[in-house]
């Protein structure tokens, strides 16, 4: 049986059962560089404080630092039957620096290793997650500016509203994901990492050694980044008992795949042969078994779908922490499978998102013919009557009716008289008419946006 952190009460060995749904190796592997860079910085804090000899601190130094290094590689062979990724990793420990182990723990907890390795690596996560967002943002960006004189119809309930830009549908979801990366960076800000809880009620180490040490240590390992700032805790309770940070990240990620499914969903609707807008590369669709002609958007439907996993996964660790009395609970431990679960989602759907946009074509064909329709410019012809001093609510009826007409009577607006225009407003000239049922024209009267 593999050696656990803990025995020495138990009169009886815990239950196969037990033994098995307690492990969390298998998803908790994942912080053992984390667990790694903490156990380098308790053995400063150990030898500051006088609790380590020399040649027992250096022994630790140099196998904790040589099993990172495997770590690292992924060249480690993690014990599947270990309870955690702390025990398997003092296990091995133990096998390098020998007795010197048996001193790891003092004055620490897993309640405290477990909430260090877990903010360190959301922190590692976030800041790469933060950049991500940011070329995704740019990537929008540059697809808008390929084109940037497109014209294309702008959709409220899915009904045809008004022209646009295809540069600021674009510039929409370059918003989205730029504030997306924003919420990540307040994010990692904020987030305070913190060593020195022990179990719950601190150690007998004086915060200034917590202090001193860890820098040392950082500097050691080249982690001397402001980023990386390490502190004894202000509240050692709070520490080991919320997860908050990681509830705070899930929701950003939840809400980055909001986004994402948003652009999915645009994405599927307006290349059916329906809309027929946009066409996607063969590389992100798939084919079916049966009908040989399909070409199926499966890279969109997953991600849309995936934004049900992000949200299970956010409410899923909401609803373990309400309700837990302070401090540590062992309920805490299914954290991390939502957490490593939204991480992945996020990071493939960046990664796909990115490349599959640089596949879009567009058929401009299409967005042209859609242009056509009169019920586009509608706002702008009750703009004209604001403009010739009618006020907008009687504009609006006026144009309602002409539409109206328009739709019963089966003639374009563009082919009416000017005398039959003249029957809903005086106000009405052909010439300003036609001018007005110009997408271009339309484009650029809308003057409130704040360009780049
Ligand atoms: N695997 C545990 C977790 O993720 C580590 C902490 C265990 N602490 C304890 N008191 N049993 O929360």
């Amino acid at each position: 049986m593999t050696k656990k952190l803990w025995g020495g009460r138990f009169a009886k060995e815990i239950h196969p059962l037990l033994e098995k749904f307690s492990s969390s190796i298998a998803t908790d592997y994942r912080l053992a560089e984390c667990d790694l860079i903490g156990s380098f910085l308790h053995v400063h804090v150990l030898f500051g404080a006088k609790l380590l000899s020399r040649s027992e601190f250096l022994a630790l130094k140099k196998s904790i630092k040589e099993l990172l290094a495997i770590v690292q590689k992924g060249a480690f062979q993690y014990d599947p039957a270990a309870e955690d990724v702390h025990t398997c990793l003092q296990n091995s420990l133990e096998k390098k620096a020998g007795s010197a182990v048996q001193k790891l723990q003092t004055c620490r907890s897993r309640n405290d290793q477990v909430v260090f390795d877990t903010k360190l690596y959301c922190l590692k996560e976030s800041v790469y997650l933060h950049q991500v967002l940011l070329d995704l943002g740019k990537s929008f960006f540059f697809l808008g500016k390929k084109y940037a004189g497109l014209i294309m119809p702008g959709f409220t309930h899915l009904q045809h509203a008004q022209a646009l830009y295809f540069k600021d549908y674009c510039g929409a979801y370059e918003a989205m994901f730029l504030e997306d990366a924003s919420r990540l960076e307040c994010f990692f800000g904020r987030l305070e990492i913190t060593l020195g809880s022990g179990a719950l009620a601190g150690t007998a180490i004086p915060a200034s050694i917590y202090t001193s040490e860890i820098k040392k240590a950082l500097k050691e390992l080249r982690l001397n980044d402001p980023l990386y700032e390490i502190l004894p805790p202000k509240n050692s309770l709070v520490n080991v008992s919320d997860r908050d940070f990681l509830i705070e990240l899930l929701s950003a990620l939840a809400i980055v795949g909001m986004h994402v499914s948003r652009f999915c969903e645009d994405m599927i609707l307006m290349s059916t042969k329906e809309f027929n807008f946009f066409e996607l590369g063969d590389e992100f669709c798939t084919g079916s078994s049966l009908m040989p002609q399909k070409k199926n958007p499966d890279s969109l439907e997953l991600m849309r779908g995936a934004s049900g996993i992000l949200y299970g996964n956010l409410v899923a660790v909401l609803t373990t922490m309400k309700g837990l009395p302070l401090s540590y609970n062992r309920d805490m431990q299914w954290d991390k499978q939502p957490l490593f679960s939204s991480l992945d989602i996020v990071r493939y759907e960046c990664g796909i998102l990115a490349q599959l946009l640089k596949t879009i074509k567009i058929n401009k064909d299409s967005l042209s013919a859609q242009l056509k329709d009169e019920s586009l410019y509608a706002t702008d012809l009750a703009d004209y009557l604001v403009l010739k001093g009618v006020a907008f609510r009687k504009a609006h009826e006026i144009v309602g009716k002409l539409v109206q007409h328009s739709l019963s009577k089966n003639i374009k607006i563009k082919d009416m008289s000017e005398a039959e225009l003249k029957q809903f407003s005086e106000m009405f000239n052909k010439s300003d008419v036609l001018k007005r049922l110009d997408p271009v024209f339309s484009v650029n009267l809308k003057k409130s946006i704040r360009r780049k």
